[in-house]
């Protein structure tokens, strides 16, 4: 299936590693050009892009900083207006690093810390980009990276990253709401065990931990996440508005 997204502008943040990536792979090889965003590692970051340049023929460009800050967001914006002179796609990936406490040993700084890389930074880039393509009278697509955590509470001790993930996935649903009718489509996906370097390497505890929980018998890749975003930023899911998919591999059954 075509998807229509060769020679659009896609933003991932975050777009270097894990999830991430696989979205910037998957968007690049349906022909998207690329604004990686990475917090740290640069030499990674070229890598892959350089990667992708070569395999996929698009182009990338990778911008630096803290996605849940108002001058990173402006940035990553200027630089892939500078570079393309359009944005056609945002995939809010960025996120992670809940605590693992008890709620009365959670303080307060941990809390703002988690909500501010797993929500408020969400708000700000999907603002960014809201305010952008309604000011041209044109459309956009919206994909924000969610966690199963917020439908079902099997994430014991992490109260703050699941309050910003359900805080997003609302996001989610109350943007669409407002913004369907400018032709900006706002969704979502709701990743269950994906392995990636950080979270579910290959052998490491967790791994060993969660295996037996999958109905498939095996995790998630991070290009099974991009295959569903770039569906989702395809005229194929014009149906889809306000929808977080259900990426959880049947382990919500
Ligand atoms: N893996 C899973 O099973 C799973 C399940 C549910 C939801 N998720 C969600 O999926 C998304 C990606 O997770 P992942 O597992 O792929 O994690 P990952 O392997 O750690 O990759 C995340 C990437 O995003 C970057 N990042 C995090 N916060 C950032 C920020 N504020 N600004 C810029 N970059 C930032 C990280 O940068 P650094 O390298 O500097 O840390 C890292 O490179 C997250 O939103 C996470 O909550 C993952």
């Amino acid at each position: 299936m075509d998807l229509g997204l060769k020679g659009k502008v896609a933003i991932i943040t975050g777009g270097a590693k894990g999830i991430g990536r696989g979205c910037s792979e998957i968007l690049a090889q349906e022909g998207a050009n690329l604004v990686i965003n990475y917090r740290s590692d640069p030499e990674n970051a070229e890598k892959v892009a350089k990667e992708l340049r070569e395999t996929c023929g698009v182009e990338v460009i990778t911008v630096q900083g803290d996605a849940s800050l108002p001058e990173t967001v402006d940035k990553i914006f200027d630089e892939a207006i500078k570079k393309y002179g359009t944005i056609d796609i945002l995939v809010n990936n960025a996120g992670g690093g809940g605590v693992k406490k008890n709620f009365e040993d959670l303080t307060y700084e941990e809390w703002k810390r988690v909500l501010n890389n797993n929500i408020n930074g969400q708000f700000l880039m999907c603002r960014k980009m809201i305010e952008y393509w309604k000011g041209l009278g044109r459309g956009g697509h919206i994909v924000n990276v969610v966690a199963k955590c917020c439908v079902i509470s099997n994430s014991i001790n992490n109260q703050a990253y699941a309050s910003a993930k359900g805080a997003l996935l609302s996001l989610t649903r109350s943007l669409a709401n407002e913004v369907t009718k400018y032709g900006i489509y706002v969704n979502g996906i709701n990743p269950g065990y994906v392995m990636t370097e950080r979270v579910h390497r290959p052998g490491s505890e967790r791994y060993i931990q969660k295996l037996p929980l999958l109905p498939t018998g095996e995790f998630a890749t991070p290009q099974d996440m991009g295959n569903v975003v770039a569906f989702l930023c395809s005229p194929q899911a014009c149906q889809m508005i306000g929808t977080v998919v259900d990426c959880t591999g049947g382990t919500l059954l």
